[in-house]
């Protein structure tokens, strides 16, 4: 199935129609992975341009089109690029679309994967803009959900920790919310809150939602969804000092219990190791999850899905 938009830059842009056909073919990435790739993108080439750090998301969107017989070329780094001596993200775009077929961009503000969509050229991904949104994360999250739990429809999902700078939760949040009686306890500091932006969007879907303060509040739910708390959107250091640790998950939190729990990654302590041993712990498995997400996305946005 094709998609009916040319560029992904936000979770809200997609339906529940259009979720389910990515995650479909997703599932379909994942054989096509085990049979060693395929040359359906054989000739067309990812620009991977990442101004903010990662590991995960630029690694298997260049992983993800690898697999599918591309190519991929990399810019990396504000210092590093003419953004740095003041070129606009529209001239970026505008020349980063002349070299590639589809472009992958992160990038520290929110909105600036609007503003290189709508002058870019060819395809545009949004690879996270700030604490704006992920919406390729949402959607690896969605394929792991269904994955562990068998449904999305009915999901209970417990989010915890920095809610307001986390852009996975926002994402996550619209997409799940397109689905039937989902609904999520919020765990978090109340300096930490989710959004007005999240928050009004689950009223006007008469969505549940609680919001609580501890995790032992949030553990009779399906899925436990655990966040860093966002050290780069403080201006404050002493500020996130204070809040940085406040919710750390341990084995005896989730052991016995039918929850899965999922974490974005990178973590920074708010999971301890030993959750790892777990069978609830799906974190690393979500992780693989991402390469055939995105080559769902990568192929369905090029047309050859
Ligand atoms: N989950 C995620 O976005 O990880 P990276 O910051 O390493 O890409």
């Amino acid at each position: 199935m094709s998609l009916p938009f040319r560029h992904l830059t936000s979770t809200k842009q997609l339906t529940r129609s259009d979720t389910d056909a990515i995650l479909t073919a997703a599932a379909d990435m994942e054989k096509v992975i085990v049979k060693g790739g395929t040359d359906l993108l054989k000739g067309k080439i990812l620009a991977s341009l990442f101004y903010e750090p990662s590991t995960r998301t630029r690694l298997s969107f260049e992983t993800a089109m690898h697999r599918l017989g591309g190519r991929v070329i990399t810019a990396d780094g504000l210092q590093f690029s003419s953004l740095y001596k003041g070129e606009s993200i529209e001239d970026t775009m505008m020349v980063v679309g002349q070299y590639a077929d589809i472009i992958a961009m992160r990038h520290p503000e929110q909105g600036s994967a609007d503003r290189a969509a709508a002058v870019s050229p060819v395809p545009f991904i949004n690879a996270g803009d700030g604490p704006g949104q992920h919406p390729t994360q949402a959607l690896l999250d969605m394929f792991t959900i269904l994955k562990e739990r068998g449904t999305l429809d009915g999901i209970h999902i417990t989010m915890v920790g920095d809610l307001k700078f986390g852009r996975t939760v926002h994402s996550l949040s619209f997409l799940l919310g397109l689905y039937k009686d989902v609904s999520f306890t919020l765990v978090s500091p109340k300096e930490l809150k989710m959004p007005e932006k999240v928050t009004s969007f689950y009223k006007e879907k008469n969505i549940t939602f609680t919001e609580v303060e501890s995790i032992e509040e949030g553990l009779d739910a399906d899925v436990l969804y655990m966040t860093r708390v966002q050290k780069e959107r403080f201006t404050d250091s002493s500020e996130y000092e204070r809040l940085k640790l406040k919710y750390i998950l341990k084995a005896s939190h989730v052991k016995g219990r039918d929850i899965t729990v999922l974490h974005p990654l990178p973590r920074v302590g708010e999971i301890v190791t030993d959750v790892d041993q777990l069978t609830n712990a799906a974190y690393f498995r979500q992780v693989k999850n991402g390469v055939a997400t995105r080559m769902a996305l990568l192929a369905m946005l090029l047309g050859k899905l």
